[in-house]
């Protein structure tokens, strides 16, 4: 999607952290944006951050928590209502929980699942079918982590599963996507100068019950920001290239790399030798990828 001046997105989590560094660079870029997000603290922040820079009346807020469906379709109202459209859709709201996985319950898994890959699935199911219908193209963008590609060893099952579900959709969906004329791309960051160790003090009563990870939780809330951490409008700067040239994968740090390949070359060297039967067999049914 080349042009974003006088279109619109509609950012989930985008009160705080790498959603409003996204916000921040949309509007930059001549979008209005509708910043939905479930703290209201955030929100009067961000938007007295958009007064400062003289940009509000390209933004508008509305309270949302993406596990709530009915209230999904009620923002989605909202941002075309007030205006007219809805060009760029962007999964990002999700919590960081994080614990051994011996430790972890129900209400952790639920938590976990239901805001980090269910909200983005909410996302998906109440706009897909509108920007369709709106038939003026448009984007997608899944906010995962590294954590989907090279998930840390210990302490991260319920993180790292739902994040790799959010590139896997990414993926999947991005060829029928394209013909709508709308792009996808997943941001893979590393670690960002956020709000993130916040979210267990915000973990809605629902899930609190029966966790198993409280004691983390709290010690994480008085985690500092390293200074080496990024800054989550340098990611916004990046989505908007990302976006402009419908690239899938936004990676945000190269020191990665080395885990990544480690990791791809364990899995291909998994792959048996090529059954010259199997594939003639397969072909009929399934026929190769393209180069
Ligand atoms: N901070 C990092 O280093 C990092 C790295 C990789 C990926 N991410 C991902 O980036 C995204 C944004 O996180 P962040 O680090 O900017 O954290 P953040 O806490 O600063 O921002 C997240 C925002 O999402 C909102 N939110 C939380 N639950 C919500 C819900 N149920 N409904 C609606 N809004 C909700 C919060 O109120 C908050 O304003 C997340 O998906 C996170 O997993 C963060």
């Amino acid at each position: 999607m080349e042009q974003l001046e006088g279109r619109t997105a509609f950012i989930t989590g985008g009160a705080s952290g790498i959603g409003l560094g996204i916000a921040r660079a949309l509007v930059e870029a001549g979008m209005q944006v509708m910043i939905a997000d479930l703290r209201p603290d955030h929100i009067a922040s961000a938007m007295e951050l958009f007064e400062s820079l003289q940009k509000s009346r390209q933004v508008a807020a509305v309270e949302l928590d993406v596990t709530d469906r009915a209230g999904f379709a009620r923002a989605a109202d909202e941002a075309w209502a007030r205006f007219g459209g809805v060009h760029v859709l962007v999964n990002n709201a999700g919590v960081g929980v994080t614990g051994s996985v011996a430790d972890t319950t129900f209400a952790d898994w639920d938590w976990g699942l239901e805001v980090n890959l269910g909200g983005a699935v909410n996302g998906l199911c109440t706009f897909l079918p509108r920007m369709i219908a709106q038939g003026e193209g448009g984007h997608l963008v899944n906010t995962a982590s590294l954590s989907a590609i090279t998930p840390p060893p210990r302490g991260s099952a319920v993180y790292a599963t739902a994040k790799a579900a959010l590139l896997a959709m990414s993926e999947s969906i991005r060829e029928e996507l394209a013909e709508h004329r709308i792009g996808v791309s997943v941001l893979l960051p590393g670690p960002f100068k956020t709000n993130i160790r916040e979210a267990g003090r915000y973990r809605p009563a629902r899930y609190r019950e029966g966790s198993g990870l409280g004691a983390v939780e709290a010690k994480l809330a008085k985690r500092e920001d390293a200074p080496d951490w990024a800054d989550p409008y340098d990611l916004g700067r990046m989505t908007v290239d990302a976006i402009r040239a419908d690239r899938l994968y936004v990676v945000t740090h190269g020191e990665f790399r080395g885990w990544a390949e480690t990791r791809f070359a364990e899995i291909l060297a998994a792959y048996p030798p090529v059954d010259p039967e199997l594939l003639k067999a397969m072909g009929r049914r399934r026929p190769p990828r393209p180069e």
